[in-house]
């Protein structure tokens, strides 16, 4: 069994996905944020549960989206420990493994690109008709910017080593079975996978080259800075960006007479319980801001419009908010808008206070802030407080 390899042209970076064909259970590694809405296509398509999202180092060229996987799909992040990646859950070693189902990926640590790369080795478990011991064909090796097809990551920068890279592929990278799939985190050719074998009888880097050699190679590449280094590799330190801009909302319930508290620009904040009481009496009608993805994708509130504030790829305002809002609440009722944790929908309600409606902002959103592990639902909400909703 392969893993699905999927391309990003911009950065030419390969994003993996890989799973339990029993449990449905998966794992990405090195996913790319503009890529978000094609990722969560995959899942869709393969009928798969996203446990993982994985990196191999802090990348320079493009943005990861893990951050977004995990609100989105409910990963959790994985990051090497030595990176710097301080969002990520588990901070992985030399030796760890990630399981998901019944398949596990090994971590292999391999400095020399940065110093904390990892490459991450696969065997799939064997299953069905091949499911005899020892019968489950070749591993796969995930191999980041260290080995790349008849290359290998440069060093020149971000805490790059040439003796450390030398020694990570000579060492331990092609050491691996000769039959193991090579999978590199980019290409600039075209080509998709190679084998340890091939790389280690052709690849021009090391094959047959001794650490003084490959070292004189290296130092000689005179590559041009990765044109997104500056705005990546901070933002990869914390997982990628988040997609609702702003403050995290305040959690802290409303507690002026009626259950309103005042606030500058529309009518006011109010609990999901006091929003949900509201449109249970007919009183309110109930917005939804959030993207179609967001909804599709950790549920939604039957009933709810459907009214994006922002939409996915890129959060781009949706031009026909305000005439699908005029025409969504009737005269004499009340607006009430929930979004993701109560940042959007501020904007959202101001908006609709300037179109002359009463408008509220629902506190903590549908999911509430994200824990420590950069997951919601656990920190208030609509979900949190036991309101109505469904998946699909
Ligand atoms: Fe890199």
């Amino acid at each position: 069994m392969n893993p699905i390899q999927l391309f990003d042209p911009v950065s030419c970076t390969y994003t993996y996905v890989l799973f339990d064909e029993t449990s449905r259970e998966a794992l990405i590694i090195d996913p790319v944020d503009e890529q978000l809405e094609r990722d969560l296509g995959v899942l869709r398509q393969y009928g798969l549960k996203l446990s993982w999202a994985v990196e191999t180092h802090a990348h320079a060229d493009h943005i990861t989206s893990a951050r977004l996987l995990a609100e989105h799909a409910g990963a959790k992040i994985a990051a090497p420990s030595g990176c710097g990646i301080t969002t990520a859950a588990v901070q992985l070693k030399d030796g760890d493994s990630l399981s998901f189902g019944r398949e596990q990926m090994r971590v292999l640590h391999t400095p020399g690109h940065t110093a904390g790369s990892m490459s991450y080795v696969w065997q799939p478990a064997a299953t069905g008709a091949d499911a005899a011991p020892g019968n489950t064909g070749p591993g796969h090796v995930f191999t980041g910017d260290t080995l790349l097809i008849n290359g290998c990551g440069r060093t020149d920068f971000q805490s790059g080593s040439a003796a450390d890279l030398y020694r990570s592929l000579t060492q331990v990278l092609l050491a691996l079975p000769g039959d193991t799939v090579v999978w590199p985190g980019h290409d600039y050719a075209g080509k998709t996978q190679s084998t340890i074998q091939a790389e280690k009888s052709g690849n021009a880097r090391v094959a047959g080259k001794s650490l003084e050699e490959f070292i004189r190679i290296m130092a000689s590449l005179n590559l041009p800075k990765p044109k997104r280094i500056d705005e990546a590799v901070p933002a990869n330190l914390s997982s990628g960006q988040r997609q609702d801009a702003g403050a995290p909302a305040s959690a802290s319930p409303a507690t002026d007479a009626g259950g309103v508290r005042a606030a500058p620009g529309y009518a006011g904040d109010v609990s999901p319980q006091l929003a949900w009481q509201w449109v249970s009496a007919g009183q309110a009608v109930l917005l939804d801001v959030r993207s179609d993805a967001e909804r599709e994708w950790v549920g939604f509130v039957p009933g709810a419009v459907a009214l994006a504030w922002k939409q996915w790829p890129g959060m781009v305002m949706n031009a026909g908010f305000d005439d699908a809002l005029k025409a969504a609440v009737p005269a004499g009722q009340k607006a009430v808008l929930l979004c993701r944790s109560g940042v959007r929908s501020i904007a959202a309600a101001k908006r609709a206070t300037e179109l002359g409606l009463q408008a509220y902002n629902i506190l903590e959103g549908f999911e509430g802030d994200p824990n420590t592990e950069a997951h919601r639902g656990h920190k208030g909400g609509w979900r949190f407080h036991g309101l109505p909703w469904r998946q699909n």
